[in-house]
């Protein structure tokens, strides 16, 4: 990483000071405004992996914990304030591996697994299709079920639909009235296979469409359930994947997958979560920045083969990848989660809300104890992460309309000479008539005194959150739950349709307009 060397800054405002506060400009063109920003931009990621699942989410009805039907009283409360859209399960690389018949019945009669790709650990099956699909009618969330396409028959496939979305009379909605529910479930997202050029089944691009085209043919709509289909996409920057899909499937799927994580590197170390010097943080903006060119190269490759943009790319599975914390098992993935994390979390949203033309979900990865995780849990203790805190204080965009934007400010050299800006934001209108508008200072020394033309919107009254740290690799512990969260924001001026704001070194502010 310490290769990478930022080298200086870049002047692009008229006026910049030499002094210790900045100067930028935003201007916001609502005439320009013509999409909403779908609500799956926010969606959550949930897999067997480590503890996400089991003492993440799920402590069974007997635990000490406290505990609704088995699932976390504490992670239960936080989700549902979190407004989870989405939430994709039983994986990733887990999902290829997994019978689901194994997860259904009796606990006692449900039989073990080794979950391979996951440090060995043993999988006892005890949350399977009803724990998952009951967990999302609590947080009224959309289910994203990923199939079992590369060690999973067709046939497998085909009856895990019938038998979580038929009504009827049919052999399979039958087991699952036998194993107590009697109404289906409403099952909207469908993936088949999870990066089936890797531990979802090895395959070359043009194999697997013909595979996605046999296990989808079987895949039905019963009783007015409408599956939306989402195809195993390319990781990072394999445009040839989508090349071949888009060519070979087509309108067959109503989506396309990519996923990218912000990560130093696969060979040797990821580096520390925690641990880092200013360099390694200003060298991961720049490769999570790096998102923007990538969905504009899969974005363009899918528009050559569907103009009219039928088939959506969904980006689900994103956000930081860094080592696993010193003492943890190997393999779990757990890590924590700092104001970095919170930066790449707004700078990625940022993004996404500019695309949302074809780019129609994002799943974070993931919802606890792992990766970019929202929660982390250490036996009966909770804590909130910074990103999950930035992930609440955007979730007035959800649904909103995006007021596309211009940013003048000043770029950093990073990462071979690509330009870091330091300012980062977006905005959007919601039904009511509120505008939000979120801001990130990513300039570690700097503040900025941000000036945003509001355009002739009458904005009256502006409040504001701040999330910022003392130092940028601070994060929540166990014993310091509450070192890095949003407080009330009031360093800002409304005047004549403009909006001054001061924004503090590395802080992340929203802003709410009326
Ligand atoms: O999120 C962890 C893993 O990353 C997923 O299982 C896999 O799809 C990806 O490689």
């Amino acid at each position: 990483m310490k290769a990478r060397l930022f080298l200086s800054t870049v002047c692009l405002t008229a006026a910049v000071s030499l002094s210790a506060q900045k100067s930028a400009t935003i201007t916001l063109q609502p005439d320009q405004a013509n999409e909403v920003i779908p609500k799956e931009i926010y969606g959550q990621f949930a897999e067997h992996l480590g503890t996400c699942i089991y003492g993440g989410l799920w402590v069974g009805e007997n635990s000490a914990i406290p505990n609704v039907n088995g699932y976390r009283t504490d992670v239960l409360n936080a989700l549902k304030e979190l407004k989870v859209p989405v939430l994709r399960w039983p994986g990733g690389c887990f999902a290829d591996e997994y019978h689901w018949m194994d997860g259904i019945g009796p606990k006692e009669n449900r039989p073990k697994m080794v979950n391979n790709n996951w440090g060995g650990t043993i999988e006892d099956n005890s949350f399977g299709t009803h724990e998952f699909l009951n967990l999302c009618e609590l947080l009224e969330t959309e289910p994203y079920i990923s199939g079992n396409v590369g060690s999973g028959t067709v046939e497998e496939l085909a009856k895990w639909v019938e038998y979580m979305t038929s009504d009827g009379d049919s052999p399979m909605a039958n087991l699952r009235r036998q194993n107590g529910r009697d109404k289906a479930w409403k099952v909207k997202f469908l993936g088949v296979g999870n990066e089936s050029w890797g531990c979802g089944g090895s395959m070359h691009p043009e194999y697997y469409a013909d595979l996605y085209r046999r296990y989808a043919t079987y895949c039905r709509n019963y009783d007015g359930n409408q599956l939306y289909k989402i195809a195993s996409g390319a990781s990072d920057y394999d445009y040839n994947w989508t090349k071949v899909l888009m060519d070979k499937v087509g309108r067959q799927m109503n989506g396309l997958s990519l996923h990218y994580y912000t990560v130093a590197g696969w060979d040797g170390s990821k580096g520390s979560a925690t641990n880092f010097d200013n360099e390694d943080y200003y060298w991961t903006l720049g490769k999570c920045r790096e998102v923007e060119d990538v969905l504009q190269k899969h974005i363009n490759i899918m528009d050559q083969y569907d103009k009219n943009k039928h088939v959506a790319l969904l980006l689900d599975e994103w956000g930081t990848w860094w080592d696993e914390e010193p003492g943890t098992i190997r393999g779990h993935l757990y890590q924590q989660n700092t104001m970095r994390d919170a930066m790449v979390a707004s700078l990625s949203l940022d993004i996404f809300h500019k695309y949302t033309d074809r780019l129609k979900m994002a799943n974070i990865a993931q919802v606890a104890n792992v990766l970019q995780s929202m929660i982390l849990t250490d036996g009966d203790k909770m804590v909130l992460t910074p990103s999950y805190h930035v992930f609440k204080m955007y979730n007035v965009h959800q649904d909103a309309t995006h007021l596309p934007l211009t940013i003048a400010c000043d770029t950093m050299n990073v990462r071979d000479n690509r330009q870091l800006p330091m300012i980062s934001a977006t905005a959007s209108k919601d039904n009511s008539g509120k505008v939000h508008v979120s801001l990130t200072n990513v300039d570690l020394e700097k503040s900025q005194t941000v000036t945003i033309n509001l355009a002739d919107m009458k904005l009256k009254k502006a409040t504001g959150e701040v999330l910022k740290a003392k130092n940028i690799s601070d994060y929540n512990s166990f014993d310091q739950p509450n070192k890095v969260v949003p407080i009330s924001f009031k360093d800002m001026k409304l005047k004549n349709g403009l909006l001054t704001v001061n924004l503090p070194a590395q802080s992340i502010v929203a802003i709410e307009l009326d």
